[in-house]
């Protein structure tokens, strides 16, 4: 299972459609440092993994289509025995040549030296700024270079480019092949929380559910979680991204459990919210109905042709009938949704893009209220909820929220591909009914 050469190679055909004369240069991701000399574990930039499938850091992938000889030029790290002794294998030189299909490859010491020539005939440059200040000014400076020196040449890049909206439009459709590693990340992330769920029990702390899901996410062959995985008990669930895990459970309280496991770099993101003890108090219940009735509305939602943002409207609609109906919110429900008067309660978005990304790449709005239209092959995440923190203050005008909804958190979040005839919940294989998370 995985992403062949061949497409990898018509990933980077289609962008090179997109740029015409110019010149697109992507860069890894750098190591970086934990403590001291302790790295992090490494893990590849996206854009630079989805062109190349090339798991190095100190690499620089370069897009030339107008260039006669090398249209694909990759930079590595030479091979070094005594380095690799103590980080591990690199292909080198020649060996990434031959595995990754570039017309060039040359060590990365070289990029100052051989870049400019596969920059000098090209009218523009696509580049991300990124984190990294010292690596722009690379690129900045070797385009100052070719300026200086155009009016002798008379060639060169008189614009540079942001390289998302020309390479993002591909990643935010998935192939096949991807697909087939989302279905596993998702099924990685479902077993996870499945195996969970048979874990917690009052008494038990947080970091032991957090344990079970994590080794369940190694174990099946995952890379490891996505982002920090929340195991939010009682009033933690309020906490948005909550990730200390140190708390011990308690009967009638809630957990919120949201862990996704990454796959082949691709990742799942799920949300479930239980109780603890295996029994909603009459409170939690209710709040629980009404995030799952604006869950299952907005994937109702999903399907081509309908906007992105109509996703998220539903969801808001739901909960904000919902709160005024127990008395939570009071008005009139167009204003209050206009006015944004249920954020103390919601203060997030309903979902997002995901696959090589939790927060995958593309734009969610293609100008000014003109939202992206829903396409097969997409896939994002719904994930509405509510959140009555303890110290919760409603807006002005709106009712203070008594004591017994206080310290209920609930977010309830599915994987939801985008298909021909509407869509498919990845992640349908974690039960969400009131039933099913009742013991
Ligand atoms: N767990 C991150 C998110 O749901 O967006
Ligand atoms: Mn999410
Ligand atoms: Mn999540």
């Amino acid at each position: 299972m995985g992403i062949d050469q061949t497409e990898y190679r018509h990933r980077r055909e289609r962008l090179m459609e997109k740029i015409g004369n110019g010149t697109a240069i992507f860069r890894s991701a750098p190591t970086s440092v934990m403590h001291n000399d302790v790295e992090y574990v490494f893990r590849q930039d996206s854009d630079f993994f989805y062109l190349t499938g090339f798991n190095e850091a100190e690499a620089v992938a370069v897009l030339a289509p107008h260039h006669l000889e090398h249209r694909f030029i990759l930079f590595v790290q030479p091979k070094d025995q005594e380095k690799e002794t103590w980080t591990g294998y690199r292909f080198g030189v020649e060996v990434a040549k031959e595995l990754f299909g570039a017309d060039a490859v040359y060590p990365i010491n070289e990029l100052k030296e051989k870049l400019p020539g596969y920059l000098e005939k090209a009218d523009r440059i696509y580049y991300h700024l990124g984190r990294d200040r010292s690596f722009n000014d690379t690129i900045l400076s070797l385009w100052q270079g070719l300026m200086a020196t155009y009016p002798k040449r008379g060639t060169g890049p008189i614009a540079l480019y942001d390289s998302n909206p020309v390479l993002h439009p591909l990643r935010l459709i998935k192939s096949p092949a991807e697909l087939e590693l989302m279905r596993k990340a998702t099924a990685i992330s479902a077993t996870a929380h499945n195996r969970a769920r048979s874990f917690a029990q009052p008494g038990r702390y947080e970091y032991e559910i957090q344990a079970e899901i994590e080794h369940t996410f190694r174990l099946e062959g995952g890379m490891g979680p996505a982002y920090p995985s929340i195991v939010a008990s009682g009033a933690n669930s309020c906490i948005l991204h909550y990730t200390e895990n140190g708390r011990q459970m308690q009967d009638h309280e809630l957990l919120l459990i949201d862990a996704g496991c990454s796959y082949g770099y691709y990742n799942g993101d799920i949300t479930r919210t239980f109780p603890v003890g295996g029994k909603f108090t009459p409170e939690q219940k209710t709040i629980y109905e009404l995030v799952l009735s604006a869950q299952l509305k907005a994937i109702a939602q999903v399907k081509p042709g309908n906007t992105y943002n109509q996703i998220h409207d539903r969801a808001v609609r739901v909960l904000v009938e919902g709160l005024l109906d127990l008395g939570l919110l009071v008005g009139e429900i167009e204003e209050l949704i206009k006015e944004e008067k249920y954020k103390p309660f919601y203060m997030h978005r309903t979902g997002h893009w995901l696959g090589l990304d939790v927060h995958d790449a593309g734009v969610y709005k293609c100008g000014e209220e003109v939202w992206q239209t829903l396409q097969p092959g997409q896939i994002l995440t719904v994930e509405p909820g509510i959140y009555i923190s303890p110290y919760i203050k409603p807006v002005e005008g709106q009712p203070e929220v008594p004591e017994k909804w206080r310290g209920i958190g609930i977010r309830i979040e599915d994987d939801v591909l985008v298909t021909v005839e509407g869509n498919e919940v990845l992640t349908a294989a974690v039960p969400k009914s009131v039933t099913e998370m009742e013991l």
